[in-house]
């Protein structure tokens, strides 16, 4: 697992302005989300070649959030604003745009960035595309990326634990492909999920941390 090491791409996105915990956050999330992608492709026996390219697509796909990251990572107080969330939904399209600029990625990784919040029964975004008309790689980065988000520590709650996450996406199976989400099961019950655990684990403590520091700083200015 954990096969992405490319930092070129990440090192030209951090001369912007980006916070260094938002790129912190992002770099976390996409190689958990790649680790698992990989795994599942496997999985579902698909090519090497393929497996390269969904890990590649699962490290790069949230890159549009960098650019709405004021929104996001819990700074702004309560739930987000209907404009701020539709901003906020924009994250696909402007991380597909962003990743053409930079180049060298193929069709099939940008199309996979584009649609990864698309939900099998046409609910998602940008597109509302259902079923087998969204991109196979898209499909699979949206199982990974809901249980990545599940199972990570956030400002306004808990991580929660590997069987509460499937406990929650098996409510929402009808936003998931499931021949994907059986590949999931399998995967997350698997020897290869150890090292991951152990990555979300060390994320979630950082990110832990950081949350303790932020009501720390709060706490002193009351
Ligand atoms: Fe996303």
């Amino acid at each position: 697992m954990l096969r992405v090491r490319d930092n070129h791409f990440w090192d030209m996105l951090k001369m912007e302005n980006t916070l260094p915990e938002d790129l912190e956050d992002a770099w976390d999330h996409g190689m958990l989300v790649s680790s698992l992608a990989g795994m599942i492709a496997r999985q579902l026996g698909q090519s090497e070649e393929f497996c390269r390219e969904i890990e590649l697509a699962g490290m790069v796909h949230d890159v549009g959030k960098l650019q709405v990251g004021e929104y996001l990572y819990g700074r702004q107080e309560g739930t987000l604003a209907i404009e701020e969330m539709q901003y906020v939904r924009l994250h696909p399209v402007l991380g597909f745009e962003r990743l053409k600029q930079i180049g060298g990625f193929s069709d099939k990784v940008l199309e996979a960035v584009y649609y990864h919040h698309e939900n099998y029964d046409g609910s998602g975004y940008p597109s509302n595309l259902r079923g087998e008309r969204i991109p196979f790689a898209a499909r699979i980065l949206r199982v990974c990326d809901v249980y990545v988000a599940l199972t990570s520590e956030r400002p306004y709650r808990a991580a929660f634990d590997l069987e509460t996450a499937v406990e929650l996406m098996i409510d929402e199976v009808k936003n998931f492909d499931m021949q994907i989400f059986l590949a999931l099961l399998a995967v997350v019950h698997s020897e290869e999920m150890r090292e991951m655990q152990e990555f979300t684990k060390r994320s979630n403590q950082k990110i832990k941390a950081r949350n303790i520091k932020e009501t720390i700083k709060m706490e002193a200015i009351l």
